[in-house]
Order: C-alpha cells, then sequence, then structure tokens
C-alpha cells in the first residue's frame, strides 16, 4: 500500500479510515493506525476491548461496526478461523469497504477453525469455509478459488509470515505459517456466492489434525513478525 504523507502523519489521499476487526490488544493496530486519520477496532473479548480503548482506538460493537462504514482498509488479522460466521463476516468486509479500499486478511494454514465464543458447544463454526487442498500452495489456492473470487473479492497480492504459538510441555512455541492476503472488491458478477457453499457443514468436514495437534486446543495470539 502507498500512502502519501503530506501534513505530519495524517494520510494524504484515499487513506481516510481503518477498521481491524479481531484486533486483539490492538498491537498490530498499533503499527499502522498513524496512516488513518480515524482507526476503529473490535474485538468479541472484554479485556481486549478495554486494551483497544486505553490505546484510544473507536471500539465497535462486533454486530454492528458496519454500520461506521465504508472504510478504506479492513484488516481481518487471524480472525476468520476463530469467528463463528466467517462468509457472513466476509461479506460484511466486502459490502463495506469504500470504493479503492483495500482488505487484509490473515491467516494461518492448513486452516483449523477453532471458536472460543460461538453458537455451538464443540467449538466448531457455525458456517463452513470451504479451504480445503494440500500443502500451503493448495491451500492458498483453495482460499482464493473457492472463497475470495465467489464473493468478488480478488487477490492482489500474497505473502507468508511466521506465526508463533504458545507450546505446551514439549515445545516452549510452534511455528505456524500465517498467509496474509490483499484483496481489492470487484463488482459482483459470480453466479454463485460462498454462502451456496457453505453454510452447512458437509458430511466429511474434518478440522485439520495438524494444527489442533501443535496447539493443544487454543492457539494464542502471537502475529509471528513482532515475535522473532
Ligand atoms: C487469533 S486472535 C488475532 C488477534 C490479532 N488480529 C492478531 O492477528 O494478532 C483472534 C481475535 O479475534 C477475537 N474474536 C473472535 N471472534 C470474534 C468476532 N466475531 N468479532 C470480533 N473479534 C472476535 C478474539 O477475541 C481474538 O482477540
Amino acid at each position: 500500500m502507498v500512502v502519501e504523507t503530506g501534513n505530519g502523519n495524517k494520510p494524504k489521499g484515499p487513506w481516510h479510515s481503518l477498521i481491524d476487526l479481531g484486533a486483539g490488544d490492538g498491537a498490530t493496530t498499533a503499527h499502522v493506525a498513524h496512516l488513518f486519520e480515524k482507526v476503529y477496532a473490535t474485538d468479541i473479548s472484554a479485556p481486549m476491548r478495554w486494551a483497544l480503548a486505553k490505546r484510544k482506538f473507536t471500539v465497535l460493537d462486533v454486530e454492528k461496526w458496519y454500520e461506521s462504514g465504508p472504510f478504506n482498509v479492513i484488516l481481518c488479522l487471524n480472525l476468520l478461523d476463530r469467528c463463528d460466521r466467517p462468509n457472513t463476516l466476509l461479506r460484511r468486509l466486502k459490502s463495506s469497504l469504500a470504493s479503492g479500499g483495500r482488505l487484509v486478511v490473515a491467516l494461518v494454514l492448513p486452516f483449523s477453525p477453532y471458536v472460543e465464543v460461538g453458537e455451538r458447544d464443540d467449538h466448531k463454526p457455525s458456517e463452513y469455509l470451504p479451504v480445503k487442498g494440500n500443502g500451503l500452495e493448495g491451500q492458498i489456492a483453495s482460499l482464493v478459488d473457492r472463497v475470495f473470487t465467489p464473493l468478488s473479492l480478488r487477490c492482489l497480492v500474497w505473502s507468508k509470515l511466521p506465526y508463533l504459538c504458545e507450546g505446551d510441555l514439549g515445545q516452549a512455541y510452534y511455528f505456524l505459517d500465517d498467509v496474509v492476503f490483499v484483496l481489492e472488491a470487484q463488482p459482483d458478477s459470480s453466479q454463485y456466492s460462498a454462502s451456496e457453499w457453505t453454510n452447512t457443514e458437509p458430511s466429511g468436514y474434518k478440522r485439520s489434525d495438524v494444527v489442533e495437534q501443535q496447539t493443544g486446543h487454543e492457539r494464542k495470539c502471537y502475529t509471528g513478525k513482532s515475535h522473532l
């Protein structure tokens, strides 16, 4: 992203507003907040909302954040595998992007959802996201082809980061792959939407064992970059 800064730290150009969804304690948000005039954040956890407010971000309701849009840049970092309704969220993300805006999605792959606060009591999401594929490349292709493209979200660029995860008695930390996608909204042209694939869990849907085995069941929120 190129941001012209002509007046102090305030951006000159289209980048007026940022929202970071599932922002945790806002440590990542803080790295880019100075580029925007308005910075919004959400988190479902009350302690995290407190931490976000302490950083002076405008904390919005997790169910109503989109009413404050549209936003020039939306961050959705390591949230899609932690929220109960990822398809609903993705549709709202797209419709909340300002014209020319960018959506930044980060996701630990292989995809292994674990929902702490959801409608089900087994920590599975209420909505199924059709991420399949072998290996990192297969999972990335699946996300682009089966999740983003049907929603008319075009992947402009992606990159891989290390994601440090709190370990167990056997190992202090686990290194997972976090993939970051920069997306732009395109006019709707698809004949189908992701929700048609996804709202129910198909037979044979099986969460990847890999990350569950690596992390126990709860992945702590250490996005790798600032912890290496
Ligand atoms: C894995 S952490 C990611 C934190 C931060 N975005 C990062 O990448 O370092 C996921 C965060 O999403 C929050 N969360 C889970 N479901 C949510 C929802 N529906 N809306 C907003 N936040 C949610 C959790 O409380 C947690 O802080």
